[in-house]
């Protein structure tokens, strides 16, 4: 409920929407609005109560992002999965497409394949909303989709050093720096919806990080060394999964199927790829039209993986 009351206060963004009118428009009592307002605050929100006008939300000084995506933005304080907290929205209410919700902070990210995604305050870790009319097999491709516009969108900071790694990991240096997690709803051939879960390593200190993940791991910081405005960075990467959105909606896989391969990092290369613990080794002949990885083995046989991780040699 306390996220629907920002979500009121965020259409009325800078103006006072009274008590009264929130708990008719929600069904509840004016006492119940001042609790989920006064939970709101201890997350973070900066939200002004002035007797005889209302409430209202004081935004962030850079504005709402610029892009349809985003347009209606939850931004949340700690959180344990923005994912996790999309899902539970979704069942009381319908997020509208293009929803985004931004956490500062994750206790319980989570990752491809079950693992779990680190989420420190300094990154941004974010759910989009997309109400999509495409079937299971093409909201799959939309990872990878989103993998290619996120390495697109990265390039102005860190020109000609974003690559990507299938299925949908970005890189700088070899080593990650955004990942997407697509999880959906519906039946196969009528997706009710699609939370795109997507991280990025912006102002992550390396030393945050648990050991093992420090030598596979990197941030636009770490790499740029400087900080970023995640506000900015947020508002980039909206953008860029917009415009590639709307582009894989019109032109379909093809030509992202090309942009992936030139941008993927072992294109071409023996590769190794690790499904639970079956291994498989071969060499990388690049996406196929349904986004799965073709791989010849020393033997000659070739197979096309669908799901996995790449380990490089
Ligand atoms: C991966 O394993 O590469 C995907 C990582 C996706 C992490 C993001 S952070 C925001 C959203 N909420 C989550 O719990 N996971 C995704």
């Amino acid at each position: 409920m306390k996220y629907r009351i920002l979500a009121k206060l965020q259409e009325h963004a800078g103006q006072y929407v009274s008590g009264a009118d929130l708990a008719r428009e929600l069904g509840i009592t004016r006492t119940a609005v001042w609790k989920h307002i006064d939970s709101l605050k201890k997350e973070g929100y900066r939200i002004e109560g002035v007797s005889n006008r209302g409430y209202r939300l004081l935004g962030n000084p850079e504005g709402p992002p610029d892009s349809g995506f985003g347009r209606q933005l939850l931004c949340l304080g700690e959180v344990d999965s923005t994912n996790a907290v999309a899902r539970r929205l979704l069942k009381e209410d319908g997020l509208p497409h293009g929803t985004v919700l931004v956490a500062e902070s994750q206790t319980q990210g989570r990752g491809r394949r079950g693992r779990q995604w680190q989420s420190p305050v300094g990154g941004l870790w974010f759910s989009l909303i997309l109400r999509p009319e495409l079937t299971a097999t093409e909201v799959a491709k939309l990872s990878l989709v989103f993998a290619v516009a996120l390495a697109d969108g990265m390039e102005r900071y860190l020109p000609g050093q974003v690559r990507v790694k299938w299925p949908n990991d970005v890189l700088v240096n070899r080593r990650k720096v955004a990942g997407v997690l697509l999880e959906m709803e519906g039946e196969f051939d009528k997706i009710e919806y699609v939370i795109a879960g997507i991280g990025i390593n912006v102002n992550v200190l390396p030393e945050v990080m648990p050991g093992e993940l420090r030598a596979t791991t990197t941030s636009l910081m770490n790499e740029m060394g400087v900080r970023l405005s995640l506000e900015k960075v947020l508002r980039d990467m909206l953008l860029c999964l917009e415009q590639a959105y709307d582009s894989f909606l019109r032109s379909g896989w093809l030509p992202f199927r090309r942009r992936f391969t030139r941008k993927c990092i072992h294109y071409g290369q023996c590769v190794t790829i690790r499904q639970g613990d079956k291994v498989l080794s071969g060499t990388d002949l690049g996406v196929d039209e349904w986004g799965c990885l073709r791989l010849k083995t020393a033997e000659g046989d070739l197979y096309r993986i669908s799901a996995g991780d790449v380990v490089f040699d």
